[in-house]
């Protein structure tokens, strides 16, 4: 019997993966040759998708990007020995864009059968849990400490820190609540680990739980995630049935539940607070801080709000431990963050790589320049509210205060890719358009503060009193970065000046760059 992989991640199902396996499996079966189909999660190696590989004696063996029309050629040139054939792409592993990246927290995904435990287990899954079940909470939670690792959401807030708050806050109940509502623009981390290795989710909340306290976990996913949806349910039933979830986990006395909720497709509600709101079953508007959610969080009690990679980042650390983890990276960014490549890019996909890598590098020498081979003019790195880079900045390393320092953000790890047909005085309305949508209404500087902008805008490119309107539009942003009660406000100025800054000749100004 020959081992097939054929993902089941929502991106490979779009570009026809299921047509594939089942197509695959027919022709095989027809010719009375033995194969088993696993659906596993993707490489992240998007432009080959869909991505066959083959179980050989010499690793597995990649054919992409396959259609179901293929099937029959592959199969007649041995697709099943890992023979040679216009899709053969060799070994997955020796593809440099796999093999240069330092897959702590994607180890499993892609390798795996993503919802069946015995093979999560049999690639070093819960071996992180069993660690953490032989610790005290303090020791738990000083090894996430001393990993250095930071909130993965956006904000980067060092993770110890907040899981020492609510160790120490005395309540009757504590929840861990997982930030699953990835709503930036050309992001997709999240949905890919838990529709690749939901179980790492599964066990990095676990973790969270035993470490705080928190019998209770709940998953917030964004109803557009359908499949993620599916595999964190599987993978949570089979958590419960092996005894990696409910009471007496592994028979050490300790119990953490754990459920999926669906949000209802409002950006805000990835915000911690709004999030919080929204699953009590209230409208997601944004609540004031403090108090910190890790002290009166979800239903009043001390809450733990993380986002699903910095989740699922704690398997590995309490695995192999806090200095382990912290032996990646630089400065104050420690580990790893797995970049997402998207927009005008040759090669989109996830990168998991050490903080420290330019953006050049990523963007050239593994996304391998445009799609459409004009010259890059513009990055938005970290989602709708982080800044556009131009070119002289692509030399920046992927670390978040060298970020900080040139007035930008690697948010999320979103890296949305433009070329040189692109108008930025569009993106900066754009940025303020979408504010417009999906701000909560709290907020004067936000909720008005955004129509202004678009306002404002339109004047500026339409040739109306420019330097009047560009003055204003500064006005704005600064009333906007210091007025607004969240990022949401707060943020969308990052996209609108540094469009206007490093491309004002496409709002009709002769400004130099700043
Ligand atoms: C408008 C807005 C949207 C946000 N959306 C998300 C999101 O989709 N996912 C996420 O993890 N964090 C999001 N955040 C950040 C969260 O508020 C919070 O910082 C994060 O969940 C904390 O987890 P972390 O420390 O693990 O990053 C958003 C923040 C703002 C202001
Ligand atoms: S900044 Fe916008 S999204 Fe945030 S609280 Fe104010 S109105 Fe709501």
């Amino acid at each position: 019997m020959t081992r097939v992989f054929i993902s089941r991640d929502s991106t490979a199902l779009s570009l026809g993966a299921e047509q594939v396996a089942k197509t695959l499996a027919q022709q095989a079966s027809s010719k009375g040759q033995s194969v088993e189909i696993v659906r596993n999660g993707s490489r992240g190696l998007f432009w080959l998708e869909p991505l066959v590989e083959v179980e050989t004696s010499e690793g597995r063996v990649a054919y992409g990007p396959v259609q179901a029309e293929d099937v029959a050629s592959l199969l007649d040139a041995g697709l099943l020995e890992g023979k040679q054939h216009t899709l053969y792409l060799g070994n997955i592993e020796e593809i440099a864009y796999f093999k240069n990246q330092n897959r702590l927290t994607f180890a499993r995904v892609g390798l795996t059968d993503p919802v069946n435990i015995q093979d999560y287990l049999a690639h070093d899954g819960y071996r992180g849990l069993k660690n953490a079940l032989a610790l005290q909470q303090t020791e738990i939670v000083k090894q996430v400490t001393d990993s250095g690792l930071r909130g993965r959401g956006g904000a980067a807030f060092p993770t110890g820190i907040k899981w020492n708050t609510v160790l120490n806050a005395p309540a009757d109940q504590k929840y861990i609540v997982c930030n699953a509502d990835e709503g930036d623009s050309g992001t997709f981390s999240d949905r890919m680990i838990m529709e690749g290795d939901p179980f790492v989710l599964i066990e990095g909340m676990t973790i969270a739980g035993l470490a705080v306290g928190a019998t209770q976990g709940y998953i917030y996913l964004r109803v557009e995630y359908p499949h993620a949806k599916i595999a964190l349910n599987q993978a949570i039933e089979a958590a419960y049935k092996n005894g990696y979830l409910g009471e007496n986990i592994q028979n050490s006395g300790k119990t953490f539940h754990l459920e999926v909720r669906s949000g209802a497709g409002a950006y805000i509600c990835g915000e911690e607070t709004s999030l919080l709101e929204s699953l009590e079953g209230k409208r997601g508007l944004v609540r004031f801080k403090p108090p910190l959610p890790a002290i009166v969080g979800l239903f009043g009690k001390p809450t733990i709000v993380n986002n699903v990679i910095s989740l699922a980042s704690i398997p590995v650390i309490l695995d192999k431990g806090g200095e382990y983890y912290k032996n990646y990276g630089m400065g104050r960014s420690r580990g790893t963050l797995p970049l997402q490549l998207a927009g005008n890019i040759k090669h989109p996909g996830l990168f998991e790589v050490a903080f420290g890598m330019t953006l050049r590098e990523l963007l050239y020498d593994y996304g391998g320049g445009s799609a459409s081979g004009r010259p890059i003019r513009a990055v938005q790195v970290g989602g709708p509210l982080g800044a556009y880079l131009h070119e002289g900045q692509f030399d920046t390393p992927l670390d978040y205060e060298a970020f900080a320092a040139i007035s930008a953000v690697l948010g999320h790890g979103g890296i949305v890719v433009h070329d040189d047909t692109v108008n930025m005085a569009d993106m900066a309305r754009y940025a303020m358009e979408f504010c417009v949508e999906e701000s909560c209404g709290k907020c004067t500087p936000c909720r008005i503060g955004s129509t202004r902008g678009v306002e404002v805008i339109d004047r500026i490119v339409d040739g109306a009193q420019k330097d009047k309107n560009t003055v204003l539009l500064r006005d704005l942003c600064d009333t906007m970065t210091y007025g607004s009660l969240c990022a949401m406000g707060g943020m969308t100025p990052f996209p609108v000046l540094s469009a206007l800054n490093h491309f004002p000749e496409d709002f009709g100004l002769e400004a130099a760059k700043a």
